[in-house]
């Protein structure tokens, strides 16, 4: 068992599968409102040098709903912001908490506050990943198809933090994903390269490669992608701290939308997802957003109970 949820990639495939599991399990608990207090007496830190809704909220209510309780850290009223280095903010946050949870740029400095860490440290987004999010886009997926193994998904738009997690994730689960980004905005190679290896270790997944087409695939063109797809997934085309970038972008990017004639080249029961914010208009048209196919809201919801397992398997240690 994993201490820390870094990256998908690094996060173990018996705690992965785990998680999704009992996240299943613990959405219903939670419908029945059976909530059993797992986390009683537990704190979680919540360090946020981004602006956030769904996973400020989602982590927040997820533990207490568990009987626990979190604390939100911003930059500009802690020591943090005043230059406090990551390695003492690590050590002390340790003595006094279950675990943290930290979203900013850089993935070294999340890499870094595991390091110094005694306790478990959650990636709650940073410019080159974003775990969570893709942990409860899994659940949705589960729940709508019933399945994981020999889906496709298209991933139109950014090769951004999104498009990373989600090649790790669908890799990890055996969902084919065909990705169409602009030339210039292709996800990180290292995770490519990833993917490539990890795929020739699993064979056995069951993903459609066998069948004669990658498991990964990268594309430019978004109609290519979206072909026989299951699942149509977007993201912004300028991310948090790109802002300088957007005009340049909403260039680059033109075309690089879900819309109905989109929709239309998918499987007809295909699901559309976003992890919001959205921006209507540009990357998806409000038509889709709102329209029969769209999955989105469900998708947020799943991040409270995604989290939820995956803050009782980091804190408790086990699978409860
Ligand atoms: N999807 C997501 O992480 O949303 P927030 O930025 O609102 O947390
Ligand atoms: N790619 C987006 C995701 C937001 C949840 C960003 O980093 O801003």
């Amino acid at each position: 068992m994993t201490k820390d949820l870094l990256t998908l990639a690094s996060f173990p495939d018996e705690d992965f599968f785990k998680v999704l599991e009992r996240a299943e399990l613990l959405k219903a608990i939670h419908a029945r409102g059976e909530e059993r207090f797992t986390l009683k007496g537990r704190s979680l830190a919540m360090i946020f040098e981004k602006s956030s809704t769904r996973t400020r909220v989602s982590f927040e209510a997820g533990m207490s709903q568990l009987g626990g309780h979190a604390i939100f850290l911003s930059p500009s009223d802690t020591q943090i912001g005043r230059g406090e280095e990551i390695r003492d903010t690590a050590r002390v946050l340790s003595r006094y908490v279950d675990a943290i949870m930290v979203r900013t740029y850089s993935q070294e400095s999340v890499e870094e506050m595991a390091k110094y860490a005694s306790v478990p440290v959650i990636n709650g987004l940073t410019d080159r990943h974003h775990p969570c999010q893709v942990l409860a886009d899994l659940l949705t997926i589960k729940e709508k198809f019933g399945r994981l193994q020999g889906l496709k998904l298209a991933y139109i738009g950014d090769g951004n933090n999104m498009a990373n997690s989600l090649i790790e994730g669908c890799v990890k689960a055996g969902v084919d994903i065909s990705l169409a980004c602009p030339e210039g905005y292709d996800p990180d190679p290292g995770v490519l390269a990833w993917a490539k290896h990890a795929r020739r270790e699993r064979r056995q997944s069951g993903a459609r490669a066998e069948a004669g087409r990658p498991a990964v695939e990268l594309v430019r063109e978004p109609e290519i992608a979206a072909a026989g797809a299951d699942i149509l997934y977007t993201d912004v085309w300028a991310s948090m701290g790109q802002e300088s970038e957007k005009a340049k972008r909403q260039r680059h990017f033109k075309g690089f939308q879900i819309n109905q004639e989109i929709i239309n080249r998918a499987n007809p029961d295909c699901i559309v997802l976003h992890c919001l914010p959205a921006h209507r208009g540009e990357e998806i048209t409000d038509e889709a957003l709102e329209g029969a196919n769209s999955a989105v809201f469900d998708q947020a919801e799943n991040r409270l109970h995604a989290q939820k397992a995956l803050l009782e398997l980091l804190i408790t240690g086990r699978y409860s």
